[in-house]
């Protein structure tokens, strides 16, 4: 959490129609000349078989109308109305606008959401507080905002919890995080924001704790309670974590901040919960990581999938940290051990350290905060899913930014360097009309419209099968490929791309690709690529005309899987189970209600693939005022 409207630059960047920078590189990536040429050649040499390619698209859709592939449902059939279109529906403005409201992720009715604040589970109701204005769709007057919910999907919104009154939170309740005492006591550790912008810490309290609700809090009359140690800026220091208590049975707290480039997390003893004694060394820091905010710690089992409040400590445990890279809007984890006797946390593979290995995300999710549900002993994550479009479309739709769909993190026991972030089991019971396609036979260059009727709101599984003869005998080496610096779905590689275009229109002429690409290394090895192809997902502005994604590790014997959610104006696919995530935003203008179509596509240019797929209508959940 900023002193000020922090990623105003990054939310509504320039106009900009060529391949834009992912956000959390600070430089430009540069492609090199040769690289640039080969493309190049490699588009022109293929402009040509473009058009072979999209007479074989139209031949193979007529001959599946009259071959029906094998369904597990018996009424869908590949339909005349999934054809290319010749005269695409139009749609107004405003139908735009209101199309772009989820139907299945969490918002408020209206106005500013931002990070997800101190999740709590209490007296049967799962918690969510989150940065909040009150009072419009722009950043600003920033509060707790309040919400709980039975099962993670449906919401009641309550009464905001706390408001900028202080002088020392003026600008700005800022992010933190509740703690639940064993003895059933409850309270909230947040950032202040002064009217210097400098960050203080503060504490709050539910007036009642036996209310399930926790409708009203109150802060401490002695807040401030903690000011910026020496050394560190005014406003490179907050969001202080949940307390726990170690294995000695002392208290500790942790927030982050960064000394000159170096991120870092500060420890904290505690014996009231009140005062707070910094340690002299940081739990851990990496140069040239920058300001670390809203970190996270927890533990991860090693053995098996039960998650364990922050308490936990022992042999079969690993622990995790997770800090948003401030400005860069990218949240980043690393596995490792925590020593409690020295407050020190070790990477596994220093390589992968914080900051510089892996991202919780490849798209558009940050802040993330993570809950221990105690209910089903399960660890569950929301971060916030900014929006990419004009700013004045914010104010036009009452509302902006969302979380993402909670999802559970554990281990990937099978990796042991990756998390696997999986949407929660109750997102599955939106799911209806199942539609099951059944090895989709998909030759190289081929595009194939799926009839599933109403597009907009899916839960699809797919899993694809490449020929294995091809993976062995292709000799294309391609060393440096990358989703962020390619050309998206339209850069055509031996292997790949292969996958998903949905919001497409009729007509192609938005589409947003979800694909893998393997690419094959100068020693034979291959490398699978994760991508969201954002460049053509709409006709008018976005703020991020990238292509989002990273490597996902497909083991021995593993088939290439992903699951994605698609609800109006925001994707999230998960690559292997969840081992590398890309969340996007995205706003079509004719790719949506009825002119939104799925496509399965492979424009691998050396293999074939058999596509199954699985894919679920998803019922709305309800968000509402709770009836206090
Ligand atoms: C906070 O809300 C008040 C009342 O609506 C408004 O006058 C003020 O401009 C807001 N401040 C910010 C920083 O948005
Ligand atoms: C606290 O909340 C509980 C449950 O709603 C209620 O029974 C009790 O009366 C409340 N206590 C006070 C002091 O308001
Ligand atoms: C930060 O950088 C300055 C200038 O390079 C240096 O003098 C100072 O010691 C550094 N501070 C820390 C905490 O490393
Ligand atoms: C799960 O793993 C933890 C930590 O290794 C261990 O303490 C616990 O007993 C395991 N639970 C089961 C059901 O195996
Ligand atoms: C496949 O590649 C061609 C040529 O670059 C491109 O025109 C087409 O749009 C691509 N297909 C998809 C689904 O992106």
């Amino acid at each position: 959490m900023k002193p000020t409207k922090p990623f105003s630059d990054i939310e509504h960047a320039p106009i900009d129609t060529q391949v834009v920078p992912l956000l959390d590189q600070p430089e430009p990536p540069t492609r090199p000349d040769d690289v640039s040429k080969r493309l190049l050649i490699r588009v022109l040499s293929t402009i040509t078989l473009v058009a072979i390619f999209f007479v074989a698209a139209f031949v193979l859709i007529v001959i599946n109308k009259h071959h029906p592939i094998d369904h597990t449902d018996t009424n869908t059939v590949l339909p005349e109305s999934a054809v290319l279109e010749k005269s695409p529906l139009q749609y107004s403005r405003s139908d735009r606008l209101k199309w772009e409201r989820t139907a299945f992720h969490f918002q408020p009715a209206k106005n500013f959401i931002y990070d997800p604040n101190g999740p709590l589970f209490h007296m049967g109701w799962y918690h969510l507080f989150y940065q909040y204005d009150p009072y419009g769709p722009v950043w600003g007057n920033m509060s707790w905002g309040h919400s709980v919910s039975k099962d993670m999907i449906n919401w009641f919104e309550l009464p905001v919890a706390l408001t900028p009154t202080e002088w020392y939170d003026i600008e700005g309740v800022l992010s933190g995080s509740t703690t639940k005492l064993p003895n059933g006591e409850i309270f909230a550790l947040y950032t202040g924001n002064t009217f210097d912008f400098a960050q203080l810490q503060c504490k709050a309290v539910p007036v009642n704790s036996s209310d399930p609700l926790l409708v009203e809090w109150v802060k401490y009359e002695g807040n401030p309670i903690l000011y910026t140690p020496p050394g560190i800026g005014l406003k490179d220091y907050r969001d202080p974590s949940t307390v726990w208590t170690g294995p000695d049975g002392k208290h500790r707290m942790i927030m982050g901040t960064k000394r000159n480039t170096t991120g870092q997390i500060l420890v904290y003893h505690t014996t009231d919960y009140t005062n707070y004694v910094m340690l002299d060394e940081p739990m851990h820091a990496v140069p040239g990581t920058d300001m670390w905010e809203c970190v996270d710690f927890y533990p991860v089992s090693l053995t098996n999938d039960s998650a364990f409040d922050m308490a936990a400590y022992g042999p079969g445990l690993k622990h995790v940290i997770k800090e948003s890279w401030e400005g860069h809007g990218s949240d980043w984890y690393s596995i490792g051990t925590y020593d409690a006797t020295t407050d020190k946390w070790t990477p596994d593979n220093p390589e992968l350290d914080v900051g510089i290995g892996l991202r919780c995300d490849y798209g558009r999710f940050f802040a993330s905060k993570s809950l221990y549900d105690p209910l089903k002993k399960r660890r569950v994550t929301w971060g916030y899913v900014g929006e990419s479009d004009n700013a004045d479309q914010d104010l036009s739709r009452g509302w902006a930014t969302l979380f993402n769909v909670a999802r559970t993190v554990v281990l990937d026991r099978k990796t042991g360097t990756h998390l696997l972030h999986w949407p929660v089991e109750e997102i599955e019971s939106l799911r209806s009309f199942g539609q099951g396609f059944k090895e989709v036979k998909l030759e190289p260059g081929s595009i194939v419209p799926l009839d599933i009727g109403s597009a907009t709101q899916l839960d699809i599984v797919a899993t694809f099968e490449v020929d294995q003869d091809a993976l062995k005998a292709t000799t294309e080496v391609n060393n440096g490929y990358d989703c962020t610096t390619s050309l998206g779905a339209a850069q055509r590689g031996s292997l790949g791309p292969f996958g998903i275009a949905v919001l497409a229109d009729g007509t192609l002429t938005e589409l947003t690709p979800v694909y893998f690409y393997i690419a094959k290394n100068t020693d034979g090895s291959m490398a699978t690529h994760f991508c969201t192809d954002k460049l053509r997902s709409t006709l008018d502005y976005d703020g991020e005309r990238v292509v989002y994604g990273s490597t996902v590790p497909v083991l021995d014997g593993e088939e290439f899987t992903f699951r994605l959610l698609v609800d109006h104006s925001i994707l999230e696919g998960f690559a292997q189970g969840g081992r590398t995530v890309i969340t996007s935003r995205v706003y079509p203008t004719k790719a949506i209600y009825e002119g939104a179509k799925v496509f399965l596509f492979n424009n691998a240019t050396g293999t074939s693939v058999k596509a199954s797929l699985k894919i679920w209508q998803m019922a709305p959940v309800q968000i509402q005022p709770y009836p206090l």
